[in-house]
């Protein structure tokens, strides 16, 4: 026996030294059991956190190309600038006496008292009007005034002069003196990317303006078709709206509403949003449960619980007022799920969505904590359950991910035994790669998790690669616990480039651009290869331990698609070394040989991507004769899915 184990060592040791001395490094063994399915992963897993944050609505995929339409901003002429050309006691001003509707109060009043009255009124969008060569674009605006005006209003496209590019179109009716909404229809010759909207007005006489308006005449339900189709490029398995600290409202005055959010545009109220700018809400929760349809995802509405943002100084609500929150959740259920006998099912019938939604999800709160917050939670609890029993509540953890809030937030929720655990984990790409496990250690009896806001930050809070392997590394952790963790989305979405608020974000714009970070591609490649369940898989490690974290050598998950019969391998190499792995399947499933390997790899962790400069993005391959075992080199700074065909699954 003695010499049998001699032998072996000897040989072991023989093999180690060989391999050092010809350079090549023994692989590491990643094992795949294929015997029998794992857990189930949920279609919810991978999704979308939506806020009206950085003009991700308003000045982003909203398509409303004219900032402040209705003269409601707290500065209510932002936006629009105003020339007198001949000033005979001319007065131009918002007024609010008359308005189109009392929740779109104020409007602009001019008052014209000479025939030599001229002026230019423009409005230049968010730093420019994009125009596109042969597009059309639909200009509309409410007008009323002095049936006896004299004089004449052109209006079109132009420059800051008021010179107008587009053949104007020049206002010749009598006035009424109702409100009356005009439309219009605009085709660009050219190619503008800093267009303004124009008035040229010259006459005498008075009148008022308000609603005035300009989209594209090509979008999807109102909103931009680029940014629209990076959120289907992303399948998302549920959307999350409408937000983060938005819900909250630096005070309760400025909380989202949903009522205010529906109906017709001229009678939806606009809000100051925390992030300090307004929201006109012309996307509003209606069109949010039409773009979850559209994506085929879940519909995750937030509610504010009663409770303004608490890293503000938070405001409460009374708890003898409680009940007009609280009836506020019903009646949006009732909105989305009623059938079209109910008061609210009709009105969303109205609207044009006679069937339901079907939304099984509810949040209340959003990074709120402590008592004041689980008294007003539990009125929550109790109203939704009582009339709608098979609606999954969202409990909101506090906004850090441990410490003592975050253990009182986990006590409370076990105690009364939420349905979802609504984690935040803003932290650094170290921090991230460290916690790939985390969810292993979660009681498997309590809430689910939704990890309904994270991303990693690395130095600077660069959307680089190191940041978004990172976050690769913990997404292996989550969908490998995917029995308890339900739903994960990185925040924020949408970032308007010199207009954001924060930073980093998952896709980037301007006026007329996108693309898509580190990040984006990630959270698209693991949506796109989710798979149905998990394999049971294991793979030697190498420890390592570093500036007092300990970290894996290779970050993997491994799964099964059941409707493309391949098994999904994603390994995440965030190191600066290739790394050689012996992958063997083990069990009754036979590799074909045939598949594809999907990569997104740079030489520098440091990389980021810009508009006419995508550095980081999916490249894709496919494979043949690949022969089970075999041993692949996942490239330093690297993502991978392999994607190989079985037979006999
Ligand atoms: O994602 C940005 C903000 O971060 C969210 O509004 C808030 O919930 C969190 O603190």
């Amino acid at each position: 026996m003695k010499i049998i184990n001699f032998i072996i060592k000897s040989l072991l040791l023989f093999l180690i030294v060989s391999s050092i001395s010809l350079g090549i490094e023994l692989p590491q063994v990643l094992t795949i059991e294929t015997q029998e399915l794992g857990l189930s992963i949920p279609k919810t897993l991978y999704g979308i956190f939506f806020e009206d944050i950085n003009h991700a609505v308003d000045g982003g995929i909203y398509a409303e190309l004219i900032r402040n339409r209705s003269f409601e901003h707290t500065d209510k002429y932002e936006g629009w600038n105003i020339q007198i050309l001949n000033d005979s006691g001319v007065k131009i001003y918002v007024d609010n006496k008359n308005p189109i509707h009392k929740n779109n109060s104020n409007y602009l009043k001019l008052e014209l008292p000479s025939e030599m009255s001229e002026i230019i009124i423009t409005n230049n969008g968010y730093g420019g009007i994009p125009l596109k060569k042969g597009e059309k674009y639909i200009l509309s605006y409410y007008i009323k005034g002095d049936p006896n005006f004299e004089g004449t209003i052109k209006i079109g496209l132009g420059d800051k002069r008021g010179n107008l590019y587009t053949k104007e179109y020049v206002e010749k009716q009598k006035f009424l003196n109702e409100w009356k909404k005009i439309s219009i229809e605009f085709t660009s010759n050219e190619e503008i990317l800093d267009a303004q909207l124009v008035f040229r007005i010259k006459g005498i006489g008075s009148f008022c303006l308000d609603m005035i308006s300009l989209f594209p005449e090509k979008t999807w339900n109102g909103m931009r078709l680029d940014l629209v189709e990076m959120l289907e490029k992303l399948k998302p398995g549920f959307i999350r709206f409408p937000g983060g600290c938005l819900v909250e409202g630096d005070s309760l005055k400025n909380a989202y509403r949903w009522k205010d959010t529906i109906g017709k545009i001229e009678e939806r109220k606009t809000n100051r949003n925390l992030w300090g700018y307004h929201q006109s809400y012309g996307i509003g929760f209606y069109e949010y449960l039409l773009l979850c349809e559209h994506l085929k995802a879940e519909p995750v509405p937030i509610f504010n619980a009663g409770m303004s943002c608490q890293v503000r100084g938070a405001e409460y609500c009374p708890l003898d007022k409680m009940e007009e929150w609280v009836k506020d959740v019903l009646d949006f259920i009732e909105f989305a799920n009623g059938s079209i006998d109910t008061y609210w099912g009709s009105i969303r019938a109205s609207l044009g969505h006679p069937e339901p939604f079907n939304i099984k999800y509810v949040g209340i709160g959003n990074e709120n904590w402590g008592d004041e917050y689980h008294i007003r939670f539990k009125l929550f609890w109790k109203a939704i359950k009582e009339k709608y029993p098979n609606m999954k509540i969202i409990f909101s953890g506090p906004p850090s991910y441990e410490g003592s809030a975050f253990r009182q937030a986990w006590n409370f929720a076990m105690e009364i035994g939420v349905d979802i655990f609504d984690e935040h984990i803003y932290s650094t790409p170290e921090w991230f790669l460290a916690n790939s496990d985390r969810y292993t250690k979660y009681l498997r009896e309590g809430p689910k998790v939704m990890v309904g806001e994270y991303a990693a930050h690395p130095v600077g809070r660069r959307n680089n690669l190191q940041g978004a392997l990172a976050e690769a590394s913990f997404m292996t952790g989550l969908e490998k616990n995917s029995d308890i963790v339900m739903m994960a989305s990185y925040a924020p979405l949408f970032n308007r480039i010199n207009w954001s608020q924060w930073i980093p974000d998952l896709i980037w714009f301007d006026n007329y651009r996108v693309f898509g970070t580190p990040s984006y591609y990630v959270q698209k490649l693991f949506s796109e290869n989710r798979g149905d369940f998990v394999l049971k898989s294991s793979l030697t490690e190498e420890q390592l331990f570093l500036i007092g974290y300990r970290f894996k050598s290779l970050y993997h998950v491994c799964s099964f698609d059941n409707n493309t019969k391949e098994i999904i391998i994603k390994v995440v190499n965030p190191w600066a070394e290739d790394k050689s792995v012996k992958i063997e399947i083990k069990g009754k499933m036979n590799l074909i040989g045939e598949g594809k390997i999907i990569e997104i790899s740079s030489k520098n962790p440091l990389d980021e991507n810009y508009f006419d400069n995508l550095k980081i993005f999916p490249k894709e391959k496919e494979v043949k004769d690949l022969k089970n075992p075999f041993v692949y080199t996942f490239k330093a700074y690297s993502m991978t899915i392999l994607r190989l065909k079985v037979s006999n699954f």
